[in-house]
């Protein structure tokens, strides 16, 4: 697809900039932002003109509804360099696509594309510079929109926010990902939020990954919130399960995140002859193929940590240590997708923008 390049917008350049103060070889996730941001508002029912201003605090009112009822949303996207210094996106109508998913279950205004993907594509010419070379780096995007309008009656605002951020990225997690099976707290429900990009959604999951923290575990994997004997996502990253040779991983409900690395890989392994099937496995199974040797491998997958080996788990006291492999299709996959976003491979799927 080609972005349209969005002519409306009012720019504002900074006169300095931080580039030269960022140590790019030393960057922890998501706390470094680029000199600008898009910022837009929406009033009188419309979208407003979109700007470009250099990266600042901004100023709300203390009863917007964003902080007494947490209407609002986001995404989390990539751009990547390639060896010639063009700058890629990696599916990026999915993640506008889904963004407005998350918009319509939040009773928030959708963004529109040329917005949303247009302001995206100026503002990534103007911050190009950000953008490192080298597989690992990339330059992580963070759009998002909240409810900006005032007063406390429980209600969809009027008025709301979109604005995307820009940070400089190497690796999510920095070691090794021990997992906690859930048997009691859950990440979202039937009829629930759990498929939007929600923010709340996240908040929720904070207490349950402390209490796992305190035990030695990185994250935890989300069960069904009914029965808690269905393995659904692993922290914030969908999850697949490696049993024997073949792959699974859960499919997207309205609990599951519809994740765009997910069904990336999902595409990539029936491409490579992989077995790939998507239903859900069990907890018992999981336990069960750790103790004869039939787990090979648990991954997960997002668009921050990109695929994510998880070295063992525990349920109900018991932590069970997942083998190190020489041939890990997790390894392979995150080849084979990462070699497309940085234009190392044939795209043969159209994926690259
Ligand atoms: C992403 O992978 O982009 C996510 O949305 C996870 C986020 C919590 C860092």
């Amino acid at each position: 697809m080609e972005i349209k390049t969005l002519e409306n917008i009012d720019i504002t350049l900074s006169p300095t900039s931080k580039i030269n103060e960022v140590d790019f070889e030393n960057i922890s996730f998501g706390n470094t932002f680029t000199d600008h941001m898009l910022v837009c508002d929406f009033a009188d029912g419309k979208w407003q003109q979109p700007k470009i201003v250099p990266y600042a605090p901004i100023t709300l009112d203390p009863s917007a509804k964003v902080f007494h009822y947490g209407q609002a949303i986001f995404e989390g996207m990539k751009a990547y360099k390639d060896d010639q210094d063009d700058v890629w996106l990696f599916r990026p109508e999915q993640n506008h696509d889904r963004f407005n998913k998350s918009a319509v279950r939040m009773c928030m205004p959708e963004v529109p594309e040329d917005i949303f993907l247009g302001g995206l594509k100026k503002l990534l010419q103007i911050e190009k510079d950000w953008v490192k070379k080298g597989q690992g780096n990339s330059l992580y995007i963070r759009p998002f929109m909240f409810a900006s309008g005032k007063g406390v009656v429980a209600a969809p605002a009027q008025f709301y926010k979109f604005m995307i951020l820009l940070s400089p990225a190497k690796a999510y997690y920095s070691g090794e990902v021990k997992v906690l099976i859930a048997e009691h707290y859950s990440r979202a429900a039937n009829g629930g939020i759990g498929a939007a990009k929600a923010a709340g959604n996240y908040a929720g999951q904070f207490y349950p990954t402390k209490l796992a923290n305190e035990k030695g575990y990185q994250q935890v994997i989300w069960t069904d919130d009914a029965t808690h004997t269905k393995l659904e996502e692993a922290g914030t990253m969908n999850v697949f399960f490696r049993i024997n040779d073949i792959l699974y991983t859960a499919p997207t409900s309205e609990r599951i995140l519809d994740g765009i690395t997910r069904k990336s890989l999902i595409e990539l392994a029936k491409r490579e002859n992989i077995n790939v099937e998507v239903r859900s496995v069990l907890v018992d199974e999981l336990v069960t193929a750790a103790k004869d040797g039939s787990l090979k491998e648990i991954f997960g997958a997002g668009t921050a940590a990109v695929v994510n080996p998880i070295v063992g788990f525990g349920y109900k006291e018991e932590y069970y240590e997942l083998p190190k492999l020489e041939n890990s299709l997790a390894l392979e996959l995150k080849a084979k997708l990462t070699n497309i976003q940085y234009k190392k491979a044939d795209d043969t799927f159209g994926w690259t923008v």
